[in-house]
């Protein structure tokens, strides 16, 4: 048989796996299984009849550049209501400064490919996003973590761990940040903490990867759309890199992001990208446009936002009853996860096991953290499942955790 180790080139072999992809393929696999991995919205959000309606007369027409290649950029009236989206959350920015990316995972990917060396440090927060750990990681970077406080970043610490890693000599030229309900912790950065951070930026010559696909998903009985306000929205220096997506506020199977940067940022982006897939999906570009045209998505927010808290409120709910101080949580604000913290003496990943067990998947904490703690902590997604499919996950949870404790005495 052959080898086919020995063909893999040194980025080949060690590809970063996403931790939560893994965790899907156990999803498929197991029958009855619930899910508090992955943070998929809920399928029952999707507007079936609009997009129906849209993509049917895309399809009935005989315009061949519907199913055309389309430009790298992205496709221009899409661009040009992108601006209009960027708008509403405070961001002005002109056409040349935004590019369509096949979901934001893309954009992640692009800022790597373009901006990092081998050796580089990349600050990330502790805990960070997986897919980001993994697109930065592929392209040889160092992930030195920066500590969070309740209310974001720790910028005393961000300071020091730059200056620490530039005195040992490190290149250090990008911080990733998840600003709005933060993937994994839920949390929500202070608008104090935006402002000091662009000043920051700008002081320790650092650029700004500020990925916000949750912004429209706050609660409204504890936030305000005043407090998602991009921190792109008060940069005039250039500093922040600003990544979106259509994934969690209309769906995520059209794959349509979008990325807005300095403009001769965007043009090696858009080099970048050229070899990868050439352009984004065209109809997805286009029906994400109609959608954003006819007001789909923006008539979508409101109901988004009120589902996802009333099943935050579900899962909170049957945590308390099920399994009392066993777990401690920060309240999430918005977007779609829940971050518990395990009482003394459980382990995440044992704890994984014996949910398995239970046919019940979450993620890991360790796999959020880039300095190999987070042992103490798991990422439960409320999104996905239905109301029932969380109290009944919730169960099972405490079932696991009764056996681990079992287990271990
Ligand atoms: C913080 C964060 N960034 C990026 C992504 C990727 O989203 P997209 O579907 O737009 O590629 C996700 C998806 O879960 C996410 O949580």
């Amino acid at each position: 048989m052959t080898d086919y180790d020995k063909v893999l080139s040194p980025t080949g072999r060690q590809l970063h796996e996403s931790a939560i992809r893994r965790m899907g393929t156990v999803v498929a696999r197991t029958a009855d299984l619930v899910s508090f991995a992955a943070g998929y919205p809920d399928p029952s959000t999707f507007p079936w009849t609009d997009l129906r309606e849209i993509t049917n007369e895309l399809l009935n027409g005989s315009d061949g550049s519907t199913l055309q290649y389309g430009p790298t950029r992205g496709y221009k009236p899409l661009l040009e209501a992108i601006l209009g989206v960027l708008q509403a959350r405070g961001i002005t920015a002109p056409l040349e400064d935004v590019i369509v990316t096949s979901g934001s995972q893309q954009g992640l990917d692009l800022v790597a490919r373009v901006l990092i060396s081998p050796g580089d440090v990349v600050l990330v927060e502790l805990p960070a996003y997986t897919g980001a750990i993994s697109a930065f990681k592929n392209m040889q970077a160092e992930l030195v973590g920066v500590r969070q406080d309740p209310d974001g970043i720790d910028i005393e610490d961000l300071d020091a761990v730059c200056l620490r890693e530039r005195t040992a000599g490190r290149r250090v030229n990008l911080l990733y940040l998840v600003p709005n309900f933060q993937n994994p912790a839920g949390r929500l950065l202070s608008l104090g903490k935006r402002k000091r951070l662009v000043e920051w930026a700008e002081r320790r010559d650092v650029l700004i990867v500020e990925d916000d696909p949750y912004g429209a998903l706050y609660f409204e009985d504890v936030a305000t759309e005043a407090e998602t306000r991009p921190i792109r929205a008060d940069d005039d220096h250039g500093r922040v890199i600003y990544l979106s997506t259509f994934s969690k506020t209309l769906a995520p199977g059209f794959r349509v992001g979008w990325m807005v940067a300095p403009a001769t940022l965007i043009e090696r982006f858009d080099t970048a990208k050229q070899a990868i897939d050439l352009t984004s999906g065209i109809l997805d570009q286009r029906i994400v446009h109609q959608a954003i045209l006819r007001g789909v998505i923006d008539r979508l927010a409101p109901a988004l936002r009120d589902l996802y808290r009333r099943k935050r409120e579900v899962m909170e709910q049957a945590l308390h009853a099920e399994l009392g101080d066993r777990l401690t949580w920060l309240v999430p604000t918005g977007g779609f996860f829940l971050w518990a913290k395990l009482a003394p003496g459980y382990d995440d990943v044992s704890l994984l096991e014996r949910a398995l067990e239970q046919r019940l998947v979450f993620v890991i904490g360790s796999a959020f953290y880039v300095d190999g703690t987070g042992h103490d902590r798991i990422r439960l997604s409320f999104s996905a499942p239905s109301v029932e499919r969380i109290q009944e996950g919730v169960r099972r949870l405490a079932s696991a955790m009764a056996r681990e404790a079992v287990n271990s005495q």
